[in-house]
């Protein structure tokens, strides 16, 4: 039986996926960690301790303790905060991610390792449209520099040393049980949130601002999915497109017009647009799709009608 620590598990990504994980492997074999305390749901649900990542020998002394054989690592600095303080983001996402590969290429029990990625891996010289899975990558923000160089690694620690490290390049991910921080996407989110409270939002990225999305429970089935596929049907070792729905603010300010009649968006672009302009405005996930099933089962109008439900529930409650 897999025994399987999840780092980040307070998160936007770890909260979703380390309940899924549960119902799959069963509670007692799925460890959530994070340097904060977690979400009720989690600390009930299942073990629950605090892990600092950055902590090789805490790390080490957790996963030959508990015997672990998946490792899911989520921490990460996103794009808007990274901005903000360079060197820490940098320092955070990298160090982290070579101490969980220096412990997958040493300890034998570990198995497999999942590790995201993002689009923020490309830049002003990618194509916008449908990028393909092998371009030209030149990121202009730091935690695009560092997601470029964790897919690098992640390559090199297969090629190098085997380890079955799988990763995906995210794009913005819309879910309403844990709020995204600092990212570029984050508006996606926030727009439902105040569309609910006030009846009104001001964005900070453009109308037109095109950028591929994704609804949470896609996101969770695609991480599984990938992490529970062969090995050998894998062709990818440095991290998979993952498309979704390519959206603007517009679009979905039109969608939440059709259950909120009166809502209204307005627009003051700060750093963030700067940020999304050098983004792709949809992807090619073709080999996804083909290499371990890649699917997406909701578009812009399922979810917003379960985004805008589910969060009236949550801000009643
Ligand atoms: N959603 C992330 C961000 O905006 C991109 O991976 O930073």
């Amino acid at each position: 039986m897999d025994n399987i620590l999840v780092i980040g598990a307070a998160g936007q990504i770890g909260s979703e996926l380390v309940a899924e994980l549960r119902k799959i492997y069963g509670s007692s074999h799925v460890f959530a960690t994070d340097i904060k305390q977690a979400p009720p749901d989690i600390l009930e649900g299942g073990p629950f301790q605090i892990l600092d990542v950055m902590d090789d020998k805490q790390l080490i002394h957790f996963i030959i303790r508990h015997k672990i054989s998946q490792i899911y690592h989520l921490a990460a600095v996103l794009s808007g905060n990274a901005e903000k303080l360079p060197t820490q983001a940098w320092r955070i996402n990298m160090d982290s991610l070579m101490n969980i590969l220096e412990v997958a290429k040493m300890v034998e029990e570990v198995k497999k390792v999942f590790w995201p990625s993002s689009i923020a891996v490309f830049g002003p010289t990618t194509p916008r449209q449908n990028t393909p899975q092998l371009t030209v990558m030149e990121p202009v923000t730091v935690y695009g520099i560092s997601k470029l160089a964790g897919e690098r690694w992640c390559d090199y620690y297969f090629n190098k040393f085997g380890v079955d490290v799988r990763s995906l390049r995210y794009p913005g991910l819309i879910s309403y049980k844990t709020e995204p921080g600092g990212g570029t996407t984050d508006y996606a989110v926030e727009i439902y949130y105040e569309a609910i409270r006030n009846g009104n939002y001001e964005c900070f990225l453009n109308e037109s601002t095109a950028l591929p999305m994704l609804f949470m429970p896609d996101a969770i089935d695609a991480t599984i999915n990938l992490m529970e596929a062969d090995r050998s049907n894998l062709t990818i070792h440095s991290s998979y497109n993952v498309g979704g729905m390519s959206v603007t603010p517009a679009e979905l300010a039109r969608e939440i017009r059709k259950h909120i009649p009166g809502f209204t968006i307005s627009y003051n672009p700060d750093f963030r647009q700067a940020i999304a302009d050098t983004w792709p405005h949809s992807v090619d996930d073709t080999i996804s799709r083909v290499d371990w099933g890649f699917e997406q089962t909701y578009d812009l109008s399922k979810m917003t009608g379960i985004m805008l439900k589910e969060i009236r529930e949550k801000i009643k409650n």
